[in-house]
């Protein structure tokens, strides 16, 4: 039986990327999460989506870089994604993972070409930095704190919560009080009992709180979950306190409950769909086959049928 905590293990794995990348079934699989494996072909799916009332965030996948060369290719992408929304005019934000732009080799050089992004973007684009492992959480805040606070003061900037860190209501409260855009999603790494709760009934309750305090005191969040329970408590406490559909909105994967995302459209919620691109695709994927180990059957049909 294999489980979450391998798949994981699996995700972060750089032989198991090479192996896989080059091998055409798990290609296939991936793609159910992914629009497209190079930035000319993305526009398309995102149309589709836009046309069906759905927002996006596009995300150049690309985490992990180990050189400055690779990260400034990353930024070269994200410098012309850019320029592909505002040509095509689509619906779509984007987000960012900081070790994609360097954060492993040094803060100083993600905190550097974030800017570069933010500068680019203009004050009409938004930029939503995804969270990733514990390890990365304090310097990601800091880069984040760092560009609010400094002298640009960016404000098309935003970050991402994870439910399942005992430390998320303190950063919650901060980020509530100086006015930051949050997503709150539950957390897809893998993190000890030191730092995370273990159980999924502590960490859907955990996500409640948090989605709570976000939807009173918070700037228009992100509620990012495909769980129905986490779906039905934020329209059920917005309803109750009189918190209108456009304060807030839902957020979900690109392949995962199409019926949903399109459900919520359709009765008026506002929901934007994650929307990852790009040849790097394993690590993410990895991810997505962790959150729901039935998928893994889904990846072996397609593995049989060749
Ligand atoms: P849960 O895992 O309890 O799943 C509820 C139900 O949703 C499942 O029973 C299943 O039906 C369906 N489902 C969930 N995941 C599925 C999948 N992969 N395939 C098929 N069905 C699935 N994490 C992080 O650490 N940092 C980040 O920056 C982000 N960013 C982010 C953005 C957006 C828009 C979303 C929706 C999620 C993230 N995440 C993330 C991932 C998040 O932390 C979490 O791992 C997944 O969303 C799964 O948690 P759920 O809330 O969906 O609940």
């Amino acid at each position: 039986m294999i489980t979450r905590s391998i798949l994981l293990q699996m995700a972060a794995s750089r032989k198991m990327e090479h192996f896989s990348s080059h091998n055409r079934l798990a290609k296939g699989f991936a793609m159910r999460f992914i629009a497209s494996e190079k930035m000319e072909d993305v526009t398309l799916p995102v149309r589709r989506l836009n046309s069906k009332g759905l927002s996006v965030s596009l995300d150049y996948l690309g985490e992990g870089v180990t050189t400055e060369e690779e990260s400034e290719e990353v930024v070269q992408t994200y410098l012309k994604l850019f320029k592909l929304i505002k040509q095509e005019n689509l619906d779509s934000n984007v987000s960012v993972k900081l070790t994609a732009l360097g954060l492993e080799l040094s803060e100083s050089i993600a905190e550097r070409n974030l800017r570069r992004l933010l500068d680019a973007a203009g004050p009409d684009q938004f930029v939503r930095i995804d969270m990733e492992g514990s390890a990365l959480t304090d310097s990601t805040l800091n880069c984040f704190y760092q560009l609010w606070n400094g002298a640009n003061a960016y404000r098309n900037v935003g970050v991402v919560i994870q439910s399942y860190l005992h430390r998320s209501a303190d950063d919650i409260e901060k980020l509530i009080k100086v006015g930051a855009r949050v997503r709150l999603c539950k957390g897809a790494y893998k993190e000890g009992p030191d730092v995370a709760f273990q159980h999924k009934s502590e960490v859907d309750s955990s996500f409640v709180s948090l989605m709570k305090r976000l939807l009173k005191d918070g700037n228009y969040p992100g509620i990012a979950t495909h769980d129905m329970a986490m779906v039905n408590a934020t329209q059920e406490f917005a309803t109750q306190n009189s918190i209108g559909n456009d304060k807030y909105e839902f957020q979900m994967l690109y392949g995962v409950r199409r019926e949903l995302q399109l459900e919520l459209a359709r009765k008026g919620y506002r929901i934007r769909i994650y929307t990852p691109f790009g040849d790097h695709w394993y690590p993410y994927t990895m991810r997505r086959l962790a959150e729901r180990p039935a998928n893994l059957r889904f990846a072996l049909a397609s593995i049989l049928r060749g």
